[in-house]
């Protein structure tokens, strides 16, 4: 799949692993802290590894001071003329720290590992200020698709992902036959805290299958569950290749464990959201910078489906005992999304090392052949999605101007340039048309319901939504 390419060096600051991040996220790894983006990074660094890349790791600020050559006395290191530089948003500020304002030269080549994504409203510092979504994480000002998320989350952004672990590949066919596996359920929630007032629920499931658990603590769980501890990745996989089922309580939102389940064979029940969750009503995403809502505990595991994914309300004992009946029902072979595997995170971060350009004003990639221009007065994201397509921002230039409107039968009577909105282009009912005169408020997220928006949108080869299929 790697065809003859340059060799790139490439800077990797994961800001959030310095111990002057005060994340601590390496340590709490060992205790049931969150991996997600632990995770994220490993794969990351593997990944450019195995494509031949010079990396170069610095993950502490003196590293970083060595690394340019700041503050050290001596001369920059010998590869600090990185060609990309893959940080995070901690990692980004310790960068503007430590360069001041020469970093600005670097600003192209930065890409932001950034879980949970940021809106091109939070993103844009002065207007974030004035329409009060300050946030801790938000005000960057770069262009956003320099965001690398976890999941496809907001097509503004650019999906970076990570591998699952999984053993589709070895060790074929017996031990995922699911005549196989126990009756048994393994709960998705790493510390007691997460089972608190889910006793009615796991009693129902407990009905039908044993239910272990890998919980820090075992005070506070219900005596039934057979607790493991918190054990290593390899034992997480050989629990869920016994099991039937992966039980999610609501919470941790959106990690790489449902998809770990789903490949391992294991159907994974995934709690509804009621009231949707989102900044601006959930402890856990205040300070996020984007107003996305989820309707459930993990929305990309959702859009699979069944009889991989049963979304169910937590509550409604009759609804999850009906998913759990047609679980057990039938066989439910591993499942796992091309992008999630280790071939699809390798062809997705070669063509984007390859082609993804963000700063020079001739980019060809994506390539207009992929562009499909839909109208809808509703945001690009949906109105993309409901064509079987994906909001692609990189093509919203190419429309913002009356000569491209009028050849998809746009006919501004009017027009005018505005950076007062973050739906344009779009056009009123009669036909006066707006156009945006700030390219970093270009966004598929907003829509207003006064506006039709012309949406740049793309098709994409299936399971590998960041690339279109002119794209490689
Ligand atoms: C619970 O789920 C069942 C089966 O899906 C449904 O018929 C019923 O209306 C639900 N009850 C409530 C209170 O939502
Ligand atoms: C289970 O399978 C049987 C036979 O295929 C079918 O009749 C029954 O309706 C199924 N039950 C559920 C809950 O899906
Ligand atoms: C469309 O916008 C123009 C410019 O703001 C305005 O003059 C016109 O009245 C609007 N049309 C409608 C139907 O609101």
């Amino acid at each position: 799949m790697v065809s003859d390419q340059t060799i790139i060096l490439i800077l990797v600051h994961p800001g959030v692993v310095t111990a002057e991040s005060k994340a601590r996220i390496a340590e709490a790894a060992f205790n049931g802290g969150p991996l997600g983006e632990l995770v994220q990074w490993s794969d990351l660094i593997s990944t450019l590894h195995i494509l031949g890349h010079h990396v170069y790791l610095t993950a502490s600020l003196p590293d970083l001071r060595h690394y340019f050559g700041v503050d050290t006395g001596g001369c920059p290191h010998f590869h600090s003329n990185p060609n990309l530089i893959y940080t995070d948003i901690i990692g980004l500020r310790q960068i503007k720290s430590v360069l001041k304002g020469p970093w600005f030269k670097y600003r192209c080549i930065i890409r932001v590992l950034d879980t949970f994504g940021t809106e091109p409203d939070f993103n844009h510092i002065s207007w974030a200020n004035k329409h009060k979504l300050a946030s801790p994480f938000g005000g960057l000002n770069m262009i956003p698709l320099q965001f690398y998320t976890m999941f496809p989350h907001t097509p503004d952004n650019t999906f970076l992902g990570f591998v699952v672990q999984n053993q589709l590949m070895s060790e074929q066919s017996e031990l995922f036959k699911s005549n196989k596996r126990q009756n048994q359920a393994l709960v998705y929630g790493k510390r007691a805290e997460f089972w608190e007032g889910k006793t009615a629920y796991l009693d129902v499931i407990h009905k039908y299958l044993e239910i272990h658990g890998t919980v820090n603590n075992r005070n506070a769980l219900p005596n039934y569950v057979k607790n493991h501890g918190i054990v290593k990745g390899t034992d997480v996989q050989a629990l869920l290749r016994q099991s039937k089922v992966f039980v999610g309580l609501s919470f941790p939102y959106e990690g790489p464990a449902p998809l770990e389940a789903l490949a391992n064979g294991c159907a994974f029940l995934n709690p509804k959201l009621n009231p949707p969750q989102s900044s601006l009503n959930t402890k856990f995403f205040k300070g996020k910078p984007n107003i996305r809502e989820i309707i459930s505990q993990h929305p990309y595991a959702e859009a699979i489906g069944e009889p991989y994914v049963w979304t169910v309300d937590m509550n409604n004992l009759t609804e999850v005992e009906g998913a759990l009946n047609a679980i057990l029902n039938q066989t439910i072979e591993p499942y796992l999304p091309y992008e999630f595997s280790c071939e699809g995170m390798l062809q997705r971060v070669n063509v984007l090392i390859e082609k993804q350009d963000l700063c020079s004003s001739a980019a060809s990639w994506p390539p207009l052949s992929a562009l499909q221009v839909v109208k809808a007065q509703m945001s690009c994201k949906t109105a993309c999605q409901k064509a079987g397509l994906i909001c692609e921002p990189a093509f919203f230039p190419h429309l913002n101007n009356a000569n491209t409107l009028a050849k998809n039968s746009v006919d501004c009577q009017t027009s005018e340039f505005s950076a007062n909105g973050l739906v344009f282009p779009a056009y009123n009912s009669t036909q006066h048309c707006w156009f945006q005169s700030d390219p970093l408020l270009f966004s598929c997220v907003r829509s207003d319901e006064s506006l039709t928006r012309v949406c740049p949108c793309r098709d994409f080869i299936k399971d590998q939504i960041a690339l279109c299929k002119d794209c490689i």
